[in-house]
């Protein structure tokens, strides 16, 4: 693509110019968004660059081991993994319900483990994101309305005033389908790129209510078996994001000669081009009874499963 590889040499070229000599971290969050980003700004300034992985306990099944070894495998990219999961389901305990306390929660929390990170490295002046485009409308207005937060997206807002380093935003030009683009440009491999977005707080917004590491784990058993099940029939590419829900709901059901009062999961996908609109995916009633049938059988916890008909607007992709 010539116009994305010219894109390419202008960024490294700015890149180069914002950070002169200075160190930069890149925090990666599993995303094709953030490693785009990170290979991009590798090219441009190689080992003044440092990527930081924050595992903070809220990633799907097996998520942080696949961006770890992509990293440490394919390229050759400094990365710190920092094991964080307890300090963030400890603060997050002190949240509650409320879900624009949990975003800025965590959004707090990935701001201090930069800092201790940038700290051990001997200082860093800059802080590398993957932004994209419409993080930065959405996070400031909507649908060209009045000016409102929807969402506190950690990666644009919330970002506490005490943090010293300079943001890197390489990507804030560009919506989702061209950052794919230049992924493969940038000779990303082909599965890492395809992949559904996936937010950096993680299964918190997916976990409405209190976050507990019983309910997240849940929520982890039931998401794997519904990818597992798009996969199987083909559908993960012609679907923008698909992911569970645990509800904190309990319903009554039977299993066997038993009564249980389990958890509700509620299933999500939808279509959609760029992430600001977007429809629900019109599965067939098969798909959805199978992979229902699967989740209440293989998953402890869970005795009912729904299906978000929600196109956006008027909902949200996420559920917080
Ligand atoms: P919503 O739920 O606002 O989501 O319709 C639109 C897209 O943005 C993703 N999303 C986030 N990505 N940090 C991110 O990096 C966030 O805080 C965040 N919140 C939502 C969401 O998964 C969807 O692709």
């Amino acid at each position: 693509d010539w116009s994305m590889s010219a894109y390419r040499a202008e960024m490294q070229k700015k890149i180069r110019d914002q950070v002169g000599k200075g160190r930069v971290i890149c925090g990666l969050s599993g995303g094709v968004d953030s490693a785009v980003a990170a290979v991009l700004i590798h090219e441009a300034i190689g080992d003044q660059l440092t990527c930081v992985f924050v595992d903070h306990g809220l990633m799907r099944m097996n998520e942080a081991e696949e961006v770890v070894r992509l990293f440490r495998d394919h390229y050759n990219i400094p990365l710190v993994h920092v094991e964080a999961e307890e300090l963030f389901l400890s603060e997050l305990a002190k949240c509650g319900s409320d879900p624009e306390a949990k975003r800025k929660t965590i959004g707090r929390l990935f701001i201090d483990v930069f800092d201790a990170e940038a700290a051990k490295l001997g200082g860093a002046d800059f802080l590398a994101q993957g932004t994209l485009y419409p993080d930065v409308i959405e996070s400031v207005s909507f649908s060209g309305g009045p000016s409102v937060t929807i969402k506190s997206h950690h990666n644009v807002g919330g970002l506490p005033e005490r943090m010293k380093m300079k943001l890197v935003e390489p990507l804030r030009e560009l919506f989702k389908d061209e950052v794919r683009v230049l992924g493969r440009e940038l000779g990303l491999p082909e599965a890492f790129v395809g992949r559904h977005p996936f937010p950096g707080p993680g299964l918190a917004i997916r976990c409405p209510g209190e976050i507990t590491k019983e309910k997240l784990d849940i929520l982890r058993k039931a998401d794997a078996i519904y990818l597992e099940e798009i996969r199987k029939a083909g559908l993960y590419d012609v679907i923008w994001q698909a992911f569970a829900v645990l509800l904190p709901v309990r319903t009554v059901g039977v299993m066997g000669d038993y009564r249980t009062y389990d958890h509700v999961c509620a299933l999500r996908a939808v279509t959609s081009v760029d992430g600001m609109t977007a429809d629900f995916y019109p599965y067939d009633m098969a798909f959805l009874g199978r992979t229902a049938t699967r989740i209440i059988n293989e998953v402890k916890g869970i005795n009912r499963v729904v299906y978000d008909v929600t196109s956006k607007p008027p909902g949200t992709i996420e559920w917080e």
